[in-house]
């Protein structure tokens, strides 16, 4: 497959068939993720993959994904937002806890940062997790590439999840990305349209 259609072909899909992937699939998406530029040379990158339902629950419990959404305080909530923006927050919230559980697999990303957030005064201190967004990209891609489709949650709880996963101190989480073919119930959200051109500048900012 060409670069271009694996990358048009990757979206986020929260609604998943109930179809397990092969194993060569994921293990070949988690090669490429390594392949990605790394900030250190040093790829400090790990891959949890989640499978059972037991584990599937210590994330929705860590994360407080129990309960049931209010979709009139979430529409309120994102009234002033943008359209695009507000649909795909009104779409994507209340299918949260159900990617987890219903997709086949979820593959916890997990990297080593230099330093805290908190104690990060400059972007480059921040170049080990652009570094592990890159490896999750070629990640994403490369599943698109065979038809399995993620969708990137990131933790509110990382300390409880943590925890209850047993990942060791000095890493942390980047995401959970749910993986799995997608439901054929599927409608997409329409996108926001970029002009690519007014997005490109020569030499200075014009
Ligand atoms: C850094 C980052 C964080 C995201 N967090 C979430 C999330 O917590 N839950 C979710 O359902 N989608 C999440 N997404 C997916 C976005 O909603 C999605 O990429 C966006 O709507 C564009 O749609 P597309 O991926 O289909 O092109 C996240 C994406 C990125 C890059």
């Amino acid at each position: 497959m060409e670069l271009r259609d694996a990358i048009e072909k990757r979206r986020s899909i929260r609604d998943f068939k109930n179809t397990d992937i092969p194993a060569d699939i994921l293990n070949y998406a988690i090669e490429n993720a390594f392949k990605a530029p790394s900030y250190n040379h040093l790829r400090e990158w790990d891959f949890i993959i989640v499978r059972q339902m037991e584990t599937k629950r210590k994330l929705i419990e860590s994360e407080k994904l129990e309960k049931e959404i209010n979709m009139t305080e979430l529409t309120k909530m994102f009234e002033k937002e943008d359209s695009i923006m507000k649909g795909m927050y009104l779409d994507a919230i209340p299918r949260q806890k159900k990617m987890i559980l219903d997709a086949p697999t979820v593959v916890i990303v997990i990297f080593k940062p230099k330093t805290t957030v908190e104690k990060a005064k400059k972007i480059y201190a921040l170049n080990y997790l652009a570094s592990v967004w890159c490896c999750i990209e070629n990640f994403l891609l490369s599943l698109a590439e065979h038809d399995v489709f993620g969708v990137t949650y990131i933790p509110q709880n990382i300390t409880a999840i943590k925890e209850k996963i047993g990942i060791p101190p000095g890493l942390e989480i980047a995401a959970i990305i749910p993986v799995g073919y997608k439901s054929d119930e599927i409608k997409f959200l329409k996108q926001k349209e970029i002009d690519i051109q007014s997005r490109i500048h020569y030499e200075e900012w014009k």
